[in-house]
């Protein structure tokens, strides 16, 4: 088994070079914007959704090039989940990706179009995915915005902000995971699968990998604001017993909510058995997520 991190590295300089072309350049008019949304894109992410993406599309045989407009979809997505996810009005964060937020820098209205124009831009960067024999533009299309919605990404963030200081219980708390996290997470998979022209059988093995993962990746995301520091993160630790949050650490403790991540990635793991096709880079993938320290 070869190494993951020049395979991360390759496609990240690959993710980071193809979202410099489509997206619009600093200096076009009106500047402010355009500044904003690429401050926050290439503030340095670790990418995670456009390498499962393109990995995906991999492990099915297709050359990983079918799917790096997509690629790029999922991560301006991502970005834009994140602005708008700091804000005041939502989790009021000062830093992100080792940088002030994009709002303590350009402003809250500024940050929320930002945010805005990311969110339109996924969508035109995945429409430009070439169709294959099964699926076509709108299928992309409609697979991003359903992940997108107000009952996965949108609808987990509006249940995130309503549980804060109450005490939920543990179907709820993994709910809010799989909407504001799990379905954009497996959205980037599927899109890729989609873009080799995954069979169904081949789509749904690869969905309940993504759907375990991104389950056990929050959960992971929620163990990190305990035990790990601000530099390290590039995000400020300790905010969610500060606001309250309902978190897997919160609920279970911290060792229960390693141990979840340890079963959620096992799942995840075991669904891959199935996969027609080479899970190698997708199994390394998994195994670092548990591992990571930001
Ligand atoms: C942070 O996502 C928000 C969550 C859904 C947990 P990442 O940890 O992938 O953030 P970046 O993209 O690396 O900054
Ligand atoms: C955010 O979850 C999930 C999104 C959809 C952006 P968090 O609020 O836990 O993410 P961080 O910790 O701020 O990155
Ligand atoms: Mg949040
Ligand atoms: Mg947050
Ligand atoms: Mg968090």
């Amino acid at each position: 088994m070869s190494e993951l991190k020049p395979y991360l590295t390759d496609l990240i300089a690959e993710v980071d070079a193809a979202l410099d072309r489509y997206l619009p350049a600093e200096n076009t008019t009106p500047e402010t914007i355009h500044k904003a949304m690429r401050y926050s894109i290439f503030a340095g992410g670790k990418r995670l959704r456009p390498v499962l993406c393109l990995a995906a599309a991999e492990a099915l045989g297709a050359d990983r090039s079918v799917a790096i407009h997509a690629a790029c979809a999922v991560e301006s997505m991502h970005t834009y989940s994140l602005i708008h996810d700091d804000l005041p009005a939502m989790d009021d964060d000062d830093l992100r990706r080792g940088r002030p937020t994009n709002h303590k820098v350009f402003g809250d209205a500024i940050a929320i179009l930002a945010g805005d124009a990311l969110l339109n831009e996924s969508f035109v960067m995945v429409s430009r995915t070439a169709k294959t024999a099964r699926y076509h533009g709108l299928d992309f299309v409609r697979e991003l915005a359903t992940a997108g919605n107000s009952q996965h990404l949108i609808g987990g963030q509006v249940m995130d902000i309503e549980a804060e200081g109450k005490q939920i219980t543990r179907e709820e708390l993994a709910h809010i995971h799989d909407t504001k996290t799990a379905a954009l997470l497996t959205t980037s998979i599927a899109l890729g699968a989609m873009a080799a022209d995954a069979s169904p059988i081949q789509l749904s093995c690869l969905t309940r990998f993504g759907r375990a993962l991104g389950h056990a990746f929050q959960v992971i995301d929620d163990i990190l604001d305990v035990t790990a520091d601000t530099a390290t993160l590039g995000k400020t630790a300790g905010k969610d017993l500060v606001a309250e949050k309902s978190t897997y650490p919160a609920l279970l403790g911290l060792d229960g909510a390693k141990a979840e991540a340890q079963r959620l990635t096992g799942e995840a793991l075991h669904a891959l058995d199935e996969l027609d096709g080479d899970a190698t880079r997708l199994r390394q993938i998994a195994d670092y997520l548990l591992k990571r320290e930001y």
